[in-house]
């Protein structure tokens, strides 16, 4: 095992300080910032694609960006990698990733905005999956995971949580530790509960709480009158709901919820709009970042009553202001459940004449709206546009293109093909959703 000094001079995508070696060997080490100078033990077993990691056992020089991180289990839960770095070294850092990462990839140097820092550094998340499991003697250990690891650091408390359903943790624990359900995650032991799953409005303060579970209610006896007793304990739960997953994925929902109080859905509202959310419908998690971003992409469109395709759309967060400001949009989007929401959302507000739905990959449907389209938001998962996307705003450009990011990598591959194309780039502006840990989105807009 070696240890030696190093001196941290950048973070990694993931937040981890980077050094090198005297003889010029990249190392990643956890919880070091930049221009900080450590003794560091490198990991004998992580050797991987020649770059090596390390864990810091003697700081000798801090930075002044250095802080006490706001979470006591920062140093062990994996879920925040960037506590102990003060807000503002987050967003300067969270900005230089951005432009590093287009200037690696895409070979493009852009004038980056600052970041959009959120309107709240802690409290901001309206939703958790929490992975549950039962520890000797029965007891119920929840918590996120270890750095790098599938194991769970128990926790009752977690301040980026909105402390709405914060506060339901502790208790919602005791209530499933004081059961005798079989807690499984990994479906190793014939299966149970798996995951807690709690969502809250942020403006109208309505909670669903959700277990996810490899079987159905028959295998957690009680489970109904647990329910009702949440309901008259917290009158702002609104529904509880038992979602069957059992299958060995990384997909932590599976495609059934059965109802066990209450009601499938919280309403909430967004902007001036009103919403339907169901317990596993993919909706923004910092509600009022994403209203923000919201009114940036309706100050890009390019012209009154626009025609717009808003490409992987959910359950309309972006569409349904869109048409609410008199454009007529095209909403895409593969997860049937959330295409009902959006339907319902767009009825809700009385907007389904110019808010339409079509459910399928975008890949399918996009060519043959391109012709009569102004202007096209994009808003893919982490994997980016997929190839046939990419090509078909190529050989059909729009005239203004929203492309909104929650991956540097994906976004920059993008980019490059698309200004190697018919687009050229008028900005991007890095957006911060999630303080404290080292994700970062990006709108960037484009013409033709
Ligand atoms: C990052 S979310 C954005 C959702 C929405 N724009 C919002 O802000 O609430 C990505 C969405 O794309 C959907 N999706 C993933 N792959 C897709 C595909 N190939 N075609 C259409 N939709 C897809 C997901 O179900 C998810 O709702």
């Amino acid at each position: 095992m070696q240890s030696c000094e190093i001196t941290i001079t950048g973070l990694s995508h993931d937040g981890q300080g980077v050094g090198r070696l005297a003889d010029g060997q990249v190392v990643f080490v956890p919880d070091l910032l930049p221009g900080e100078r450590a003794l560091v033990r490198i990991e004998p077993t992580a050797r991987r694609h020649r770059v090596l990691t390390g864990q810091c056992l003697q700081r000798l020089q801090d930075s002044p960006l250095r802080r006490r991180p706001p979470c006591i289990l920062a140093d062990h839960c994996g879920g925040c990698s960037l506590q102990h770095l003060s807000a503002a070294g987050q967003l300067s850092s969270k900005r230089d990733t951005v432009a590093q990462v287009l200037q690696r990839i895409a070979h493009l140097k852009v004038a980056l905005d600052p970041v959009l820092a959120s309107p709240s550094e802690l409290g901001y998340r309206n939703r958790a999956v929490i992975p549950l499991e039962r520890a000797e003697g029965g007891v119920l250990r929840a918590g996120f995971y270890r750095r790098s690891s599938h194991r769970i650091v128990n926790m009752n408390h977690c301040p980026v949580l909105d402390p709405r359903i914060d506060a339901l943790v502790a208790p919602l624990k005791a209530d499933l530790e004081a059961t005798d359900w079989p807690v499984d995650r990994h479906l190793s032991q014939g299966g149970g509960l798996r995951h807690l799953a709690l969502r809250v409005g942020h403006h109208s303060g309505e909670v669903l709480i959700t277990l996810i579970a490899s079987h159905g209610s028959d295998g957690f006896a009680g489970l109904s009158e647990l329910a009702q007793g949440w309901m008259r304990r917290w009158p702002q739960v609104v529904g509880v709901l038992l979602n069957l997953q059992d299958k060995p994925t990384n997909a932590l929902f599976g495609p059934t919820s059965k109802l066990i109080a209450g009601r499938q859905w919280l309403s909430e509202s967004f902007g001036s709009l009103r919403f339907q959310l169901a317990c596993d419908t993919f909706f923004q998690v910092n509600t009022p970042q994403a209203e923000r971003v919201a009114e940036l992409v309706l100050q890009q469109l390019p012209r009154p009553g626009c025609q717009v395709v808003d490409a992987y759309c959910g359950v309309g967060t972006f569409t349904l202001p869109m048409a609410a400001a008199g454009h007529h949009v095209h909403g895409l989007e593969v997860h049937p459940a959330s295409v009902q929401l959006a339907r319902l959302n767009a009825q809700l507000n009385g907007l389904e004449q110019r808010a339409r739905f079509e459910q399928g990959p975008v890949a399918e449907h996009l060519t043959a709206l391109l012709p009569a389209t102004d202007a096209v938001l994009v808003d893919p998962p982490r994997k980016g546009l997929e190839g046939p996307v990419r090509q078909a705003l190529i050989e059909q450009p729009v005239q203004r293109l929203l492309y909104l990011s929650c991956d540097p990598a994906t976004l920059a591959r993008d980019l490059e093909a698309l200004v190697s194309g018919p687009y050229q780039l008028d900005s991007l502006q890095p957006l911060d959703f999630f303080p404290n840990t080292s994700h970062i989105e990006c709108l960037a807009v484009l013409s033709s």
